[in-house]
This record gives C-alpha cells, structure tokens and sequence, in this order.
C-alpha cells in the first residue's frame, strides 16, 4: 500500500501595516506607562490597518507573497482558507474576497474561526485534504484587524492588541520532511472570559463594556494567562509525544505570541531557553491568528530556518481554543 502524501510549508509570506502605535501613543489615549506595558507584556508597538484599507487587501497581499514564495501561481491554488476573528464582511467570506483579489479562479474558499489557535486549525485541516489527495496547493491565510474591535478607553486590553497578515502554501511533500504531528481541542464552556459579540449580546456583555462599546474584546486577562501559560506547555508536550520527538530535538518553537510572560513560562516548563522560543511581539503586539503565519515568514526571510528542522507551532486563545503542531521544514 502506498503512503499516505505527507504535508508541509512551501511558500511563506506576511504583511503588516505601516502605521505604528506605541506605547508612548498609548499614554496619551489612556491611563498607563510605556514601562507597565513592556514589564507586564514584552510589548512595545503594535501595527495599525488605516480605516478606509479592507482587511481582505493586507491578506491579498501577504498571500500573493507565500503563492510567489512557493513557485506555483494563484492559478495553481485548489482551496483558500482564510482564518479571522475580524472579516470585513460575514459575506463574502474573508477567503473569498482573498480569492477575488489575487484571481485564484479556481479555488474553493472558506472563513476558519479558531480565534488565536486558528492557523494551527487550519494547518489541521489542510493537511487531511493533502494527505488523502484531494487538493494539491492550499493557502491558508491568516489576517487581523484587531484595532477595529478593540475599545481604546479599556487599557486592559487596547495595549495587547495589533494588526497583520500572513499566509503559507501547504502542499505534498516528501516523507522526511512536513507535519509530523498535530493536536487542536477546545474548552468552549470556559468561552466567556474573552468575548467579542457580533450579531448578539446580553446584558452580561454590555455591563462588561464601557457604555456605547458592544462589538469589542472584552478579557480576563489573568483568567487567559493562567489557561494560555498551562495550555502552551501541555500541548507543546502532547504534541511532541506523538511525533516520538523530546524538547531537545527542536530548533525553533513558533508560539502564538500573546505576553513575553507567557512564554517565558511555558518555556520554563519545558526547560527550553528563551532562544529556541521565537518571538516578535514587542513589534507586533497579539494579532491573533496572524501571529504564527508571521513569524513563520520573519524567521523563513531571516534565514533563521534549515531544510529538517524540527518545529514546534503552538497557540491557545478565545474560545478557548488550543492547538500544536510538529513539523521539519522542508524549504531551503
Ligand atoms: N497600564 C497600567 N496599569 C494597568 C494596565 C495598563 N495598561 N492594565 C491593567 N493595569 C492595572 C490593573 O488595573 C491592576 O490595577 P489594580 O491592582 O489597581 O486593580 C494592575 O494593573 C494589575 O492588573 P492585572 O490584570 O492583574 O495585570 P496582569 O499582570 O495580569 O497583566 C495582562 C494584565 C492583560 C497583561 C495579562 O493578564 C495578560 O497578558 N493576560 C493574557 C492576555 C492574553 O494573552 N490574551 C489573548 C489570548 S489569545
């Protein structure tokens, strides 16, 4: 019997706006320190989409770099799946607006909302549709715009957040190399400490917010760290039992990046130092799904990532959700 084909990244790309908000900005707009956010968080400036740009441009634009950065053509791509806490539209799906953009004629195209863990969703799902064959090329792009559901008068929340986009191509690729392993759950009856309302809310959720903001983040951030710094961890080690790897055997580890803290934590779990733990969020802030896709293309364009290193993706967020991912790398 044959092989089931095996998965990987071939193509990376990412985009962020041009527009900076820094800390510094910040304590202009609400009650806070350039040194409480950076000693609390890691955090120093977070990347801002202008009001009149669609979201669907910036993941065009970070798609369209992973499509060149894989060799093949929009034309080539068989499905697009767009992962998104923020689409510009409930339809048109994010995916299909992605699809119209960069004329990916051809390609089936749906919206994955994982919150935070939504690019390790997507990997998921992508790599089921290669292995047994039914698609060739699949983008995954995974685009943010935090900064149009965040309320700028809560300073618990509006120093995390950022916007951004990044994409991959994941398509067939030889035995030794691609996604060894992955993991995704959810606890979904501990879903309202992080809550952005839509098409609903109650009571509860406008109390929660201040007066006239319903369609924004509201957190419990120690409630979220406690679940983020646990989680991170466990499904780093769950993950790598099933690949047969040991934290040793890894190169790099892509967290979703959320607080320096967190991470700092898991790592101390895992007895891995803060070097093999990559991370770009005092630039970036939290952007969500976004987060992993970018980092992913940073470290790829820093010439950071060999052919057969072993990495660990692992990310948690609303929901909750959490998700992990083992995988050796199979560009040069
Ligand atoms: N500037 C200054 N002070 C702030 C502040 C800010 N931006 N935000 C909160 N504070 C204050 C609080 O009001 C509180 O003051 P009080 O003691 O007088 O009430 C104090 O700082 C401590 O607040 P606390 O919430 O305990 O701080 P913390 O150390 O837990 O940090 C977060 C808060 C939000 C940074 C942290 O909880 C966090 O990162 N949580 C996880 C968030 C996350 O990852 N979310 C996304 C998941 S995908």
């Amino acid at each position: 019997m044959t092989k089931p084909y095996k998965a990987g990244i071939i193509g990376t790309g990412s985009t962020l706006p041009e527009t900076k908000l820094t800390n510094l900005q910040l304590e202009h707009i609400v009650e806070t320190t350039d040194e409480w956010i950076m000693k609390r968080t890691g955090i120093r400036e977070r990347c801002i989409l202008d009001k009149e740009v669609p979201l669907a441009k910036l993941a065009a634009d970070a798609a369209a770099k992973a499509i060149e950065d894989a060799g093949i053509t929009a034309a080539d791509i068989d499905l697009i799946i767009a992962t998104t806490v923020t689409p510009d539209y409930l339809t048109p799906s994010l995916a299909c607006c992605v699809q119209k953009e960069i004329q990916a004629a051809r390609a089936a195209a749906f919206d994955l909302n994982a919150a935070c863990t939504g690019f390790i969703y997507a990997l998921q799902v992508a790599q089921e549709f290669i292995k047994n064959g039914t698609y060739k090329h699949i983008l995954i792009v995974s685009a943010e715009a935090l900064s149009r559901v965040t309320d700028y008068e809560d300073r618990k929340t509006c120093v995390l957040f950022g916007d951004g986009a990044g994409a991959v191509v994941v398509s067939a690729v030889s035995q030794e190399y691609g996604i060894e392993a992955s993991i995704i759950g959810a606890k979904g009856e501990d879903g309202g400490v992080l809550t952005i309302p839509c098409c609903y809310w109650n009571d509860e959720d406008l109390e929660k917010r201040n007066e006239g903001k319903v369609q924004v983040i509201w957190m419990d951030g120690s409630e979220v760290f406690t679940f983020a710094s646990r989680i991170m961890a466990e499904s780093t080690e769950q993950v790598l039992e099933k690949s047969g790897l040991t934290p040793q055997d890894i190169q790099f580890v892509f967290p979703h990046q959320a607080n320096i803290r967190i991470l700092q934590n898991a790592a101390k779990r895992l007895g891995l130092s803060m070097d093999k733990i990559y991370s770009n969020l005092e630039y970036t802030g939290n952007i969500s799904s976004a987060s992993i896709p970018v980092c992913l293309d940073e470290a790829a364009q820093k010439k950071l990532l060999k052919k057969g290193d072993k990495l660990v993706l692992v990310a948690f967020g609303g929901g909750l959700t959490y998700g992990a991912v083992t995988i050796t790398w199979s560009k040069n």
